[in-house]
């Protein structure tokens, strides 16, 4: 988008109209207890690619899914003692979950980059939860900064950064914790610390009755090919070439703009389209089993993301 950012009260009315801007697709910007967020229906793919090209962010990562309450959890994903545990003990608060999908779900592929997890979070803050409740659905919501800038704890500083990108700005003052959440994935044999945040790790422990493991340091090779986010990131098992004009017999074809393909990330040639679809269809093609072939796509706007997220895909294996 391009336009003007409504500035919005967090009163009635500026949640009313925050939430019809979010059931049409737009983003809104609104403050939780961490940091503000930037949100966008998790279940719209086009909504939450657009979240992408708003922030400038050169690759796709897994985004933080946020519910007014642990009910809404437990309807997308396979709930667990510590699940249980934990939502307990920290939620409403600074604390994210990953927890392995359920069947059926209903997020988009983006949100969660392909995997087969997810990360959720119930904020405290009373707007963030009024504005879940007006909404009525899941919110993806990453800080709303542009990509490699500082994280915003207030609505001053997502104007600064947003201004003219996104259709509002929920604004209710400063964040108090001003720290993003603490994200602990419980997807795994044990309790993983994916990310240090908001809530100390020693209450953490002391709630599980066990330690949090760490998350081993990247190995030479993982920084060179996926800062930070290697082992978190979805790759098909079939070999993937890209640039391809012409696939080889045995290969799939995923396109971009009018062409002959086996599966179309845009005919179009609209990015935004191609983002919210980039995921869906790497796994579809991936389960022919046969090879996959990628048409060019333009390096402009998401397309970097996009050429980010395909040339992980097609990188050597470790
Ligand atoms: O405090 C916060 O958490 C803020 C506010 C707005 O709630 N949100 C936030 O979201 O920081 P985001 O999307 O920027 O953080 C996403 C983090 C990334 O480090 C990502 O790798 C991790 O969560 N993540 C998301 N889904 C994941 C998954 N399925 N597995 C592993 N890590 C995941
Ligand atoms: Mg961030």
């Amino acid at each position: 988008m391009n336009g003007s950012t409504e500035r919005l009260a967090a009163d009635a009315e500026g949640l009313a109209r925050a939430a019809a801007l979010l059931g049409r697709g737009a983003l809104v910007a609104f403050p939780t207890e961490t940091v503000y967020g930037l949100g966008a229906d998790a279940r719209d793919g086009q909504a939450v690619a657009e979240i992408y090209a708003a922030k400038g962010r050169p690759s796709f990562n897994p985004l933080i899914v946020h519910l007014a309450d642990a009910d809404a959890a437990r309807k997308l994903v396979h709930w667990s003692d510590s699940a249980e545990v934990l939502a307990a003990a920290f939620w409403p608060g600074p604390l994210t979950l990953v927890l392995p999908l359920r069947a059926g779900h209903g997020l988009s592929t983006l949100v969660t980059a392909g995997l087969d997890t997810v990360a959720l979070r119930v904020p405290e803050h009373p707007t963030a939860r009024a504005l879940l409740d007006r909404f009525g659905g899941p919110l993806a919501a990453p800080s709303a900064n542009p990509s490699g800038r500082i994280s915003p704890t207030s609505a001053e500083h997502v104007a600064a950064g947003l201004d003219g990108r996104i259709a509002a700005i929920l604004d209710d003052g400063p964040c108090t914790v001003g720290l993003e959440s603490t994200i602990v994935d419980l997807s795994g044999d044990a309790p993983l610390l994916l990310r240090a945040g908001g809530l100390p790790r020693e209450p953490l422990e002391a709630a599980l009755g066990e330690p949090l493991r760490d998350v081993p340091p990247p190995t030479a090779q993982a920084k060179v090919t996926a800062p930070g986010q290697l082992q978190s990131h979805y790759a098909p098992r079939a070999p993937v070439r890209l640039n391809v004009t012409t696939p080889r017999p045995d290969e799939v074809l995923l396109g971009f703009g009018e062409m002959r393909c086996t599966e179309n990330l845009s005919p179009s040639g609209d990015l935004t389209e191609a983002a919210a679809r980039l995921f869906d269809l790497l796994h579809r093609l991936d389960a022919t089993g046969q090879p996959i072939a990628v048409a060019a796509v333009p390096e402009t706007g998401l397309g970097q993301a996009i050429n980010d997220r395909l040339r992980r895909a097609a990188a050597p294996r470790p």
